[in-house]
């Protein structure tokens, strides 16, 4: 079980491993763990029950969402009282711009949760570095199966990243990108409320950390159809049904806010925002409304 939208690797691997993915509707709060906990239990009605519940806490890939503590408490109950595995996948979690810092879901109930950490967003993604940590039993099996597929992860790469780590060089660095990506998250926001039409329905999140936010059309319009017109000015973002596991999307998309320069930004959400504002189920959602 995954939230809907989730990341699109994971479904992927998961896809790859013939998963059958069930999908929760999140909310600002982070995945809605009523409809969860509803979605368990229909299963374990018909004497089915999830491998495991796949949850991305912590300014969520694609969304930006991070799970408040309540949601959290409740996802941990849940997993308890239906005896289920959490996978907790927490690349963003070191990148949090402003707010205090969730505890960790591996950190609530290290028996029941495999955390999955990486480099990749903290130091450098080319490394394919990373880290777990959870139940030892589970550890072990993980371990035999990445010696399957790849032996051992580069020793050369793992060398100069203890040496780094070893110097106490990760912290400066850490703090050195939040501070570059804040600007860079602040200057995005800005130019979404400057140029965006006022269209009923289209908002975007305003996430405390990470790399992406989620903007959301209004009903009536197509962000794989209108992806083209982006194209053809020179803006691109990730269609949002990309994120979702069992379909659904239409009318979202992600953007990602670290990468790009101001200028770039400014004017790709210019850009963006002529796009959508001339996009046909931008009018047909203005006369929806009165
Ligand atoms: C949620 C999530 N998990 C895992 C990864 C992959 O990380 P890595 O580069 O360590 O493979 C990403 C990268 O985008 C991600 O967003």
């Amino acid at each position: 079980m995954t939230s809907r939208p989730t990341y699109v690797g994971a479904i992927q691997a998961f896809n790859s491993y013939g998963a059958k993915m069930i999908g929760i509707e999140q909310d600002e709060e982070g995945t809605q763990t009523a409809l969860l906990e509803a979605e368990i239990e229909k299963l374990a009605a018909k004497g089915s029950k999830p491998k495991f519940i796949y949850e991305i806490p912590d300014f969520q890939n694609p969304s930006g969402i991070t799970m408040t503590l309540k949601r959290r408490k409740e996802l941990l109950r849940i997993a308890e009282k239906h005896d289920l595995i959490v996978v907790e996948d927490s690349p963003y979690r070191q990148l949090r711009f402003e707010g205090k810092t969730e505890p960790a879901l591996l950190g609530m109930n290290p028996d029941r949760v495999l955390g999955l950490y990486t480099f990749s967003k903290i130091l450098l993604p080319g490394f394919r570095l990373g880290w777990m940590a959870g139940p030892n039993e589970l550890i072990q099996k993980a371990v035999t199966a990445k010696q399957s597929v790849d032996l051992c992860s580069p020793p050369f790469n793992q060398s100069i990243l203890y040496e780094f780590l070893h110097r106490g060089l990760l912290e400066k660095q850490i703090s050195v990108i939040i501070k570059a990506y804040r600007r860079k998250r602040d200057f995005m926001l800005s130019m979404l409320s400057k140029y965006m039409p006022k269209l009923p329905g289209l908002k975007w999140t305003q996430p405390h950390g990470g790399l992406f936010l989620w903007v959301t059309l209004p009903e009536t319009m197509d962000a794989g159809e209108m992806f083209h017109a982006a194209i053809e000015r020179q803006v691109a973002y990730v269609v949002g049904t990309a994120f979702y596991p069992d379909g659904g999307g239409h009318n979202s998309f992600r953007r990602n806010f670290s990468y790009s320069s101001m200028a770039e930004i400014e004017e790709g959400v210019k850009r963006l925002g002529e796009v959508i504002g001339s996009w046909k189920g931008s009018q047909e959602s203005a006369i929806m409304t009165p």
